[in-house]
């Protein structure tokens, strides 16, 4: 059993079957919805990052720190962690897979800004990023990341059980367009995310619901719930 708790806005745990803990987007501090703090995070293998903005980064440095945690993300990102005393780092590409012990991880395409909240230099500035997860008990998971709706996740037909996609508007996708990817992805089930942080990225998620039709089950979550699959 594969396990996902949204702690609001981008953030979410995933516990592989195995019973491996991958923290996606650590946003915690300033997150108004999220039902933990960082300090609560206890254990966390892995923290895997989509890109640098502070809703998704904020929290990424000192959780690593403290419990050691390996960041995986695009090469610049987690060099620019290097820089900050992060110890354990996995820097990859788009497009590049990796077999970790829990399962197969790859950077997918994103079409989205990529500054680094708090380098200052500008020099790791980079690309953004999603994850397709290939775990060991067979689960396939894609987690967008913040993304425009791009033809690209086409590609991604029938390799997803499991997809996770912004519906906010504004920054991401909207409930429309985010649509539109389940209907070019074709996952079993899909959870949105990043919405409803702020009013900026209000959204009805019954409306998402009612978009995607009988295309995928959509699970939605309250912070701090949790889907097994
Ligand atoms: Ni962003
Ligand atoms: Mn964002």
């Amino acid at each position: 059993m594969t396990s996902i708790t949204w702690h609001g806005h981008s953030c979410f745990t995933l516990v592989t079957d195995d019973g491996t803990r991958i923290l996606f987007d650590p946003f915690l501090t300033d997150n108004p919805v999220a039902e933990l703090g960082p300090d609560d995070v206890a254990e966390v293998d892995y923290i895997l990052v989509s890109h640098g903005h502070f809703d998704h980064f904020a929290d990424c440095i000192p959780i690593a720190k403290r419990t050691g945690a390996t960041v995986v993300s695009t090469f610049e990102l987690v060099s620019y962690c290097g820089t900050q005393g992060v110890e354990n780092g996995h820097g990859m590409n788009i497009g590049g897979g990796y077999r970790f012990p829990f399962g197969r991880v790859k950077l997918t395409p994103a079409l989205h800004t990529g500054s680094i909240d708090g380098d200052e230099s500008g020099n790791f500035t980079t690309d953004c990023c999603g994850f397709l997860l290939d775990l060991n008990d067979g689960q396939r998971v894609y987690y967008s990341g913040d993304t425009a709706l791009i033809k690209d996740m086409e590609l991604l037909k029938g390799a997803v059980d499991v997809a996770i996609l912004p519906i906010g508007d504004n920054y991401t996708m909207g409930p429309d367009d985010a649509a539109r990817a389940v209907s070019f992805i074709k996952p079993e089930t899909v959870i949105p995310v990043h919405y409803n942080t702020w009013e900026l990225i209000a959204q009805d998620p019954e409306e998402f619901r009612g978009l995607v039709g009988d295309q995928a089950e959509v699970v939605i979550l309250e912070p701090g719930g949790s889907y097994e699959f």
